[in-house]
């Protein structure tokens, strides 16, 4: 259901905030506690409930429900993620919400009987849908870290869809694009209309009171009672496979962090099933090899030969990487100096290995577009890292009826058939194959930065693929260019994931017309893209917080 109101919310809303910028970046000095995330009103739920002395949990879980309302095409309780959380004492810990495969799915779900791709089944069809974790996500980390109660996080999300909020200008585009392209979109469903423009206000009464169901029963307010129900008829209805069973057995997971060291920083990111943390720790140590300072940056010699590092550690993804419970990721051998050393090694500074002469490392096996993310820190210097996504802008587009929330299409993350590219033309194989109840590999890469025993950066960005050669830039920026922290966020990137073999560079980049030339004479195939990421960050220096919103978006650093 949408109404049209023409008064000013905005004007409502930012004149009750006291200490708090509407631009991309606050420098603010004085600033106790920060909150970067895509959306304005989603970072000031989060700064709202730290002024009441919540802390960096308490805000992760209001800006989760928050963005699933005010941010539809990635913010969502219909999806998953990843949360890294350091709290004030230095311990460190990581929380696996990402979706399940459901129970009844087979390894050849998205073939035909020649064993052909049929196209578009795991990303638009009830099929593509993964078993929700984001809900059991957020009641876990506020078993474990919470301090206030549990309803006052969630209800900032219900007052937005109840009293509704205005549209971006960006966030209208995004409906309008969704609502043709898509095609699909139920006319009854909240998130139909015509046109959208910016200013225009959206009400979610459905999608309010599945959320007041979470606020009054928790876990249960999703995974059994109205809201199970409607899911599951949702999926039997249209030919999809989750089932009141696959909800009742969804649970997030603990896991150990990956952790790696770059030049005197100690960095904390997300272990499998996501790829970021062991491809980070990829990067970085490959990156030491190379004198990128003294290159430049965005040098001739630093994009190739960071270049050439991301095409290595993709060759390893799409072979090596999977879900931990299902196939055995020989995680230490990935990440180990001497493997990294010898995979450095095959990087010539003046001539470009193809992708088809590029493998995946081999080991003894014994051992073992659109995402979200933001980063908050508290007046007590706990610090949160968290990505979370639907998969595809606005997942796979279907609404449940009645419950008013988007569902995912992250089975998509699934190598499908060996070889058979997904959406961000990422390839993969046994490791990654589709099992009941395993979790799709993922390229989210939450992540935290120590230097000197100390907090020093929270960062992370949607993109998909692209995550981890984001996040890997921007600490390269920061830690071997001396960058602020916008301008760490804001630089052009660059991205390889090994196949397709090319890179892709945004516009920006190309009007150095003498590199683009370099880059061609060393046989680098360019592919030039008008945007890559948001990637939302803090830096900490001398115990003060930098706001780093990416200027690619609405993003916004709300602090007091
Ligand atoms: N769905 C994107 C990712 O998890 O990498």
């Amino acid at each position: 259901m949408i109404k049209i109101f023409r008064i000013n919310f905005l004007f409502l809303i930012f004149s009750s905030i006291s200490c708090s910028q509407t631009s991309n970046s606050a420098n603010n000095l004085d600033s106790k506690s920060m909150v970067v995330s895509a959306h304005p009103l989603a970072s000031e739920v989060g700064i709202n409930i730290l002024k009441k002395g919540g802390n960096a949990a308490d805000a992760t879980i209001a800006v989760q429900f928050a963005l699933a309302v005010v941010y539809p095409s990635a913010g969502n309780i219909g999806g998953g993620g990843f949360f890294v959380y350091r709290s004030k004492d230095g311990q460190c810990s990581t929380l696996d919400f990402r979706e399940k495969a459901p129970l009844t799915s087979t390894r050849d779900m998205y073939l035909d009987s020649s064993n052909n791709v049929i196209k578009n089944l795991s990303l638009y069809s009830h099929l593509a849908v993964g078993v929700p974790g984001t809900v059991d996500g957020m009641v876990n980390i506020h078993k474990k870290y919470g301090q206030l109660p549990w309803k006052e996080l969630v209800q900032p999300a219900i007052d937005l869809a109840t009293n509704g909020f205005e549209l971006t200008r960006l966030e209208a585009n995004k409906l309008n694009r969704f609502n043709k392209t898509k095609g699909k979109i139920n006319k009854n469903s909240e998130y139909y209309k015509e046109h959208f423009s910016e200013g225009d206000s959206i009400f979610l009464p459905q999608l309010s009171k599945t959320l007041i169901l979470i606020r009054d029963h928790k876990r249960a307010g999703f995974y059994s009672g109205e809201t199970a129900e409607m899911l599951v008829k949702e999926m039997s209805l249209n030919g999809g496979k989750i089932t009141q069973q696959d909800l009742d057995s969804y649970q997030s997971i603990w896991r150990d962090p990956t952790i790696c060291f770059y030049k005197g920083h100690k960095i904390i990111s997300m272990s499998p099933p996501s790829s970021g943390g062991i491809l980070l720790t990829q990067m970085l140590k490959m990156a030491e090899h190379f004198p990128l300072r003294d290159f430049g940056f965005h040098s001739l010699k630093s994009i190739h030969v960071m270049t050439e590092i991301e095409k290595l550690s993709f060759a390893d993804r799409a072979k090596h990487l999977g879900d931990p419970d299902f196939y055995k990721v020989p995680e230490k051998s990935l990440i180990d100096s001497l493997y990294l050393l010898e995979r450095s090694n095959k990087i010539n500074i003046d001539s470009t290995l193809l992708s088809s002469g590029i493998y995946a490392g081999e080991f003894n096996l014994n051992e073992s577009e659109e995402t979200t993310h933001f980063s908050i820190v508290d007046e007590y210097g706990n610090a949160s890292s968290l990505t979370t996504t639907l998969n595809g802008s606005f997942g796979s587009g279907i609404i449940v009826d009645g419950a008013g929330f988007l569902l995912n299409n992250e089975m998509d993350d699934f190598s499908i058939q060996p070889g058979y590219p997904n959406m961000y033309g990422l390839i993969g194989g046994e490791a990654n194959a589709v099992e009941p109840s395993k979790r799709m590999l993922s390229s989210m890469t939450p992540t935290i930065l120590e230097k000197d025993g100390n907090l020093f950066m929270v960062l992370g960005t949607p993109g998909g693929s692209t995550i981890i050669t984001a996040v890997f830039q921007t600490i390269i920026n920061v830690v071997d260019y001396d960058m602020s922290i916008e301008q760490a966020v804001n630089s052009p990137r660059f991205h390889h994931q090994w196949y397709p073999d090319e890179i892709k560079l945004e516009k920006d980049i190309a009007k150095d017309s003498n590199l683009i030339i370099q880059l061609k004479a060393m046989n680098h195939q360019l592919n030039f893209v008008s945007s890559m990421n948001r990637v939302d960050a803090i830096l900490v220096k001398k115990n003060k917080y930098f706001g780093g919103a990416d200027n690619r978006g609405d993003d916004h650093v709300s602090f007091f």
